[in-house]
């Protein structure tokens, strides 16, 4: 696998943000322990970028925050951050259209506990090639939708307007929708009216204007580039109570997403939609809606020169990390994450937000830490930066146990346990160290600290 910066986009299938680094998207993983897995308990949120621009970045940005505080998940990352994660999953895919996707589930909670208060919650982002709801060639013709029988959770039970991957009733009504014919499908709520399909809103011209579902749906912010653009063009929209009837009757039809923009339907439960193929209005509204792509009031040029690396990642950091756990500090091999212990053993992954909003802190106007591979400059950084967490029984520890340990040549785990009070080893020395390797490795030590409470088991 090429190196990110190494000469072209390294990762063009798509690329993510996870643990505190990037990967190829085939590499990004979340445990089947994550309450994201397990209970749909996440939200997130997708913008997308088009011929190199971003559109409407501050607006996702915002509805991802809205969400995340409704659900009080904290992603760790400040706007700024999420920001830069985003540029830099695009940059590394090396993608001028792509799908880019931002999430935060509430994570894991401590074993043997069901307090979501003690979880911690886990942040990924991720770039693909752009997704198409229907695609350009189905644009054409219009795509063909079906009215569902099975009603949308009710809002009052999960908030549409926090985005989210309740799709039960939306992926099973779409496959009810393929057996009738259908490509599309829309969902009606307890009262019978229109709410929405599997990511997209759902407008209708009808009655000389456009009428829209104006509750029970997500604030799409394509929904709220096409109401807009139909009001610039002096077409007037309504937001209200669409109901079944309306969407048979209607001239036009369309939809609307992030993945695919402005859809135009020309078929609703088998009736052709007035003249059976994409009307006039929508293949305007539609042409004035990629138009809008390159305006800079609506889109943002993508940062490809970003630094490989970004937040989480210290750039020419040679595979280095810096964790605080509890009292101690842990240097961790491999570029992102950090070594600790958790129910699955000693030198698992956990914590990689703690991870990444100290190296965030250490990186602050340190461009010296692209020497981070030199340990004792992350620990002189560590104490220049006040932080109290370098002294501790953990330290002390690691000191006693010899300072260094080394898990194998794999990188598996972790590397290197510094000890705060004594002199930094040598560079040649530490390297030895390594070399020489302890019996157990690394791991094991980490469990036997984490046995005597030295090191604090983290969720
Ligand atoms: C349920 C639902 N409704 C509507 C939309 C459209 O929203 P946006 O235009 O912001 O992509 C989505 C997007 O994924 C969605 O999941």
């Amino acid at each position: 696998m090429r190196e990110p910066g190494a000469g072209g986009p390294p990762w063009p299938g798509g690329a993510a943000w996870m643990d505190g680094r990037y990967c190829p998207i085939e590499d990004a993983r979340i445990s089947v322990l994550d309450l994201g897995v397990t209970r749909s308990d996440c939200t997130y949120d997708v913008v997308h970028v088009w011929q190199g621009r971003f559109y409407r970045l501050d607006t996702h940005l915002d509805r991802f925050a809205a969400s995340m505080a409704r659900l009080r998940l904290d992603p760790g990352q400040d706007r700024a951050g999420i920001e830069a994660i985003l540029h830099g999953c695009v940059s590394h895919a090396g993608l001028r259209d792509a799908f880019v996707s931002m999430t935060c589930t509430r994570g894991r909670i401590p074993p043997g506990s069901r307090d979501l208060r003690a979880a911690r919650s886990n942040f990924y982002c991720f770039a693909v090639p752009f997704v198409w709801i229907s695609s350009p060639e189905q644009q054409e013709t219009g795509t063909r939708m079906w009215i569902s029988d099975l009603t949308r959770i009710p809002p009052q039970s999960v908030d549409p307007t926090v985005k989210n991957y309740h799709w039960l009733d939306l992926d099973l009504a779409l496959l009810d929708a393929y057996d009738h014919d259908a490509d599309q499908v829309v969902l009606r709520d307890l009262s019978g009216a229109i709410t929405e399909g599997p990511g997209y809103n759902v407008f209708a011209h009808v009655d000389g204007r456009w009428l829209t579902p104006g509750h029970g749906t997500l604030a799409g912010i394509t929904r709220r580039s096409l109401i807009e653009l139909a009001r610039e063009a002096g077409q007037r929209v309504d937001e209200g109570c669409l109901s079944a009837d309306d969407l048979l009757r209607a001239d036009e039809v369309l939809v609307t997403s992030t993945a695919g923009g402005v859809m135009p339907v020309t078929v609703v439960n088998g009736a052709p939609v007035g003249t059976g193929v994409p009307g006039p209005l929508t293949r305007d509204l539609k042409d004035r809606y990629w138009a809008r792509h390159q305006d800079p009031r609506y889109s943002t040029p993508v940062r490809y020169e970003e630094p490989p690396g970004g937040p989480g990642r210290l750039p020419g950091a040679g595979g280095w990390s810096v964790a605080v756990q509890g009292p101690g500090l842990v240097l961790v091999p491999g570029g992102g994450g950090a070594v600790g212990v958790d129910d699955q053993g000693p030198a698992a992954l956990v914590d990689h937000h703690l991870v990444v909003e100290k190296t965030q802190h250490y990186a602050a106007g340190q461009a010296g830490l692209a020497a981070v591979g030199q340990v004792r400059d992350v620990v002189d950084l560590a104490r220049a930066g006040g932080l109290a967490a370098a002294a501790g029984p953990l330290a002390a520890a690691a000191a006693e146990a010899g300072g260094v340990a080394d898990p194998g040549r794999d990188g598996a785990g972790v590397a290197d346990v510094q000890r705060q009070a004594g002199p930094a080893q040598p560079a040649p020395q530490r390297a030895a160290a390594q070399e020489r390797g302890q019996a157990a490795g690394a791991g094991q030590q980490l469990g036997r600290l984490a046995d005597d409470g030295l090191l604090q088991r983290l969720p």
